[in-house]
């Protein structure tokens, strides 16, 4: 039995589904991965693996940084958690502030999906109102309310709103207005509707893989203005990834609050929700005791090693070229797996924005919304990754591929030429 084989039954053992989140592969492609440098992961029999996955998205600047790894062991050795102020958290939010279009100020959590719901919070504490409208297909984490019609039920009516996990809140499902995505005429009517109802309207700017089509972003905006709502981008993916302001900044239009998570922990666990001071400020508990109150917190909350790895990895961003090279490699990449599926008689098209991307095997050339997504060729994509896996390129079967800033041309080329063996393996 190899090294990893043993692994991975001591795992099957000890955690159901031998799974960390929800991302598995087939059992001749189970890994455990022993460590990562760069672009690169190594697994526990020693096979390399030009790395796509960027643990889900953190790891912008790759595996073990080195401006990040000193960072790190520079704090471990000063201390690892205080639950009082520190100084990489205080540089750190003034950075992102100074960053986010929408940010006046911010409070940390440490989990995306925490970010979230407590923007959620905020937003019902601010209108005093219930009801949180999102988009069919939109992901944003575990909590229950994040869990109605997200990522995985793709394709069901949007007018139905479903919970994708059991377990949650009864209440929830009144709670919950579920709209497409790109259809901002859907979103009109549900503010017609219940508009002076709607605490918030929460999306991903770029929702999943799906780029807003022109004006819905601009749209939202104004309905959400005009009605007193609360508009939230989750920027858990695009934020610092898309541009050094994020969506916000690429698409030009600026919510209330944004969400932020993954790259601005550097790899470690770190999240934000950064916005209007007079949002953030319901969760000042020095302020006289109001209704209002919104109790944000966490024991690790803003972590001191977490917030040091996080501003090593804004300051490397930071540098001039960043955003050209993150672009330009997902440029590239997107065409060469286009030109292969093309090559090799697979209709591929690899929709996404800049480093982030996906290569959906499908007909229909205008994909804009969750259903859209449902009609892609699923099991031709999983079959594409799992070839593509077997020659050494780790990404999400049927997901999201993660391009880093130290991804080399090389890295690229050697996809590209490996993409076209795959797509005529599925072909
Ligand atoms: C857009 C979006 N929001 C929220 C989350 C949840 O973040 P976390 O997994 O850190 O809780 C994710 C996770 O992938 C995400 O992609």
């Amino acid at each position: 039995m190899t090294a990893q084989a043993s692994l991975l039954e001591r795992a099957e053992k000890a955690i159901p589904g031998a799974a960390l989140g929800v991302f598995t592969l087939p059992e001749k492609q189970r890994v455990v991965i022993e460590s990562g440098q760069g672009s690169t992961v190594v697994d526990a029999d020693g096979k390399s693996y030009v790395d796509y996955l960027l643990s889900s998205g953190p790891l912008l600047l790759g595996h073990a940084h080195p401006e990040i790894v000193a960072a790190v062991q520079k704090q471990a050795a000063l201390g690892s958690s205080f639950y009082a102020l520190n100084r990489p958290a205080i540089e750190l939010a003034e950075t992102i502030v100074d960053a986010v279009p929408c940010a006046e100020a911010l409070r940390y959590q440490s989990t995306g999906s925490e970010a979230t719901f407590a923007a959620l919070r905020l937003a019902r504490a601010a209108t005093g109102r219930k009801l949180v409208l999102k988009f069919e297909g939109g992901f944003h984490g575990s909590h229950d309310v994040a869990q109605m019609t997200s990522a995985r039920m793709m394709g069901r009516n949007s007018d139905e709103t479903v919970p994708e996990s059991a377990g949650l809140a009864g209440v929830l499902a009144d709670e919950v207005l579920i709209v497409p995505f790109n259809d901002l005429e859907a979103v009109r009517d549900a503010v017609a509707g219940r508009g002076a109802e709607i605490a918030a309207i929460m999306v991903e700017p770029l929702q999943r893989v799906l780029r807003p089509v022109p004006g819905f972003l601009e749209g939202l905006r104004a309905l959400a203005t005009k009605n007193g709502i609360v508009l939230i981008f989750d920027e858990v993916v695009t934020g610092f990834r898309l541009a050094w302001g994020g969506a916000q900044e690429l698409y030009g239009v600026t919510p209330d609050l944004a969400c932020y998570a993954k790259a601005i922990g550097g790899g470690y666990p770190l999240s934000a929700i950064a916005g209007r001071r007079d949002l953030l400020g319901l969760a000042d508990n020095t302020r006289p005791a109001s209704e209002t109150y919104s109790y944000l917190g966490g024991t690790l909350t803003g972590n001191p090693i977490s917030a040091a790895a996080g501003l090593a990895c804004l300051n490397v961003l930071k540098r001039p070229g960043t955003y050209e090279r993150l672009r330009a490699l997902g440029a590239r990449l997107r065409e060469g797996l286009e030109e292969a599926g093309r090559n090799a008689g697979v209709p591929v098209q690899a929709l996404g924005e800049g480093p982030v991307l996906s290569p959906l095997i499908a007909e229909n050339r205008s994909l804009r919304t969750a259903r859209d997504l449902a009609t892609v060729d699923k099991k031709r994509m999983v079959r594409w990754a799992h070839e593509m896996i077997d020659r050494g390129f780790l990404l999400t079967p049927g997901g999201k591929m993660y391009v880093s800033l130290v991804h080399s041309d090389q890295d690229i080329e050697r996809t590209i030429a490996a993409s076209r063996e795959a797509f005529a393996a599925v072909r």
